[in-house]
């Protein structure tokens, strides 16, 4: 079998290693990496919303894509490790709520739903109803607001995470991702516990960073934060992740996110101008583009904004 040979191969800023790769990740995920090499996948397929990718059609019969996000999934299970978790962020239209979960139903006949996870973009909370204790000053409405003109739906202020695993009994590090208790009555409950941190729960407020230039501060059309694969990382836990992959790693969140917290990480675009925003990115963070790797001098001729 031959090995793709990477697009940009980088060192993030403490020391692991990033390789990215231009073309199909559906065959050249499980040819770029040994079988069961990866522990921890974060990825978002495009949603089949005709959205204007680069490199991608973005509008496919339903069945097709619904059938494609579960051949994606062949290829991360071909490289993921038994204990290893696959997150999946999907978000549905308005007007066809069901496709996130047909897709994940797709998925499900190869892997196990252990969670499912609200990635909450945008929330409302009436001051009275969040309590004294809040100290809110007013109502509040924060997050990312897409206005939506209809007389039926509500915006969507919501995508999912779907957390696969093979057994459905991968241990998380729930508390790695804890939140500290609020309430005093619990005080002994974690005083007993050793902790003063509880579950975080499956709901996760994570708006998008506040851009000027949307072009050159993200141009991609469809991005998550880089705080969505963080925090799925360390809710598998640091310690278990030998290496990371995206399939559809676009500019390069959950890249940045591995790079940040030290971990080895693999993905694929199919879009090259994606994968050098990517590249951008990391070296802004600190990353840096070893120059005594085998391959280097190919890479460079594939990608001249390579140092
Ligand atoms: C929803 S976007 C992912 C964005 C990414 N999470 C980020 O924050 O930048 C989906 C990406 O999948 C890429 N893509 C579509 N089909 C692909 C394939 N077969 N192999 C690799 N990448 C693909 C598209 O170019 C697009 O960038």
């Amino acid at each position: 079998m031959v090995r793709p040979v990477p697009f940009a191969s980088l060192t993030g800023p403490l020391g692991s290693p990033v390789d990215l790769y231009q073309g199909d990740a559906l065959s050249g995920l499980p040819r770029a990496v040994a079988p069961g090499s990866v522990d921890c996948v974060v990825t978002s397929p495009p949603y089949n919303r005709k959205v204007a990718y680069g490199a991608y059609d973005d509008d496919r019969p339903r069945a097709e894509y619904v059938r494609w996000v579960g051949r994606a999934s062949d290829a991360v299970a071909k490289v993921l490790s038994p204990e290893g978790s696959l997150f999946l962020n999907i978000g549905g239209a308005p007007s066809d709520p069901w496709l996130p979960w047909d897709a994940a139903r797709e998925v499900g006949t190869r892997f196990r739903l252990q969670n499912v996870i609200h990635w909450v973009k945008s929330i409302a909370i009436d001051r009275e109803l969040a309590g004294k204790q809040v100290g809110l000053s007013g109502d509040l409405a924060v997050g990312h607001y897409k206005p939506l003109k209809s007389r039926r739906y509500l915006h969507s202020g919501h995508e999912y995470i779907f957390h696969f695993t093979r057994t459905g009994e991968v241990e998380l590090d729930r508390l790695a991702v804890g939140v500290p208790y609020q309430d005093a009555s619990n005080v002994e409950r974690w005083q007993s516990s050793g902790s003063n941190r509880r579950c975080r729960g499956n709901t996760w407020f994570l708006p998008y960073r506040t851009i000027r230039f949307r072009a050159k501060d993200r141009p991609h059309p469809a991005t998550f934060p880089v705080e969505l694969p963080e925090r799925c990382y360390r809710l598998h836990g640091l310690g278990r992740i030998r290496r990371a992959a995206d399939p559809f790693v676009g500019i390069g969140a959950s890249a940045l996110a591995a790079a940040r917290l030290g971990v080895p990480f693999v993905g694929f675009d199919l879009d090259a101008e994606y994968l050098s925003t990517a590249v951008a990115a990391l070296r802004k963070e600190g990353a840096v583009v070893p120059t005594t790797t085998g391959g280097t001098d190919r890479r460079r001729a594939r990608n001249p904004t390579l140092k």
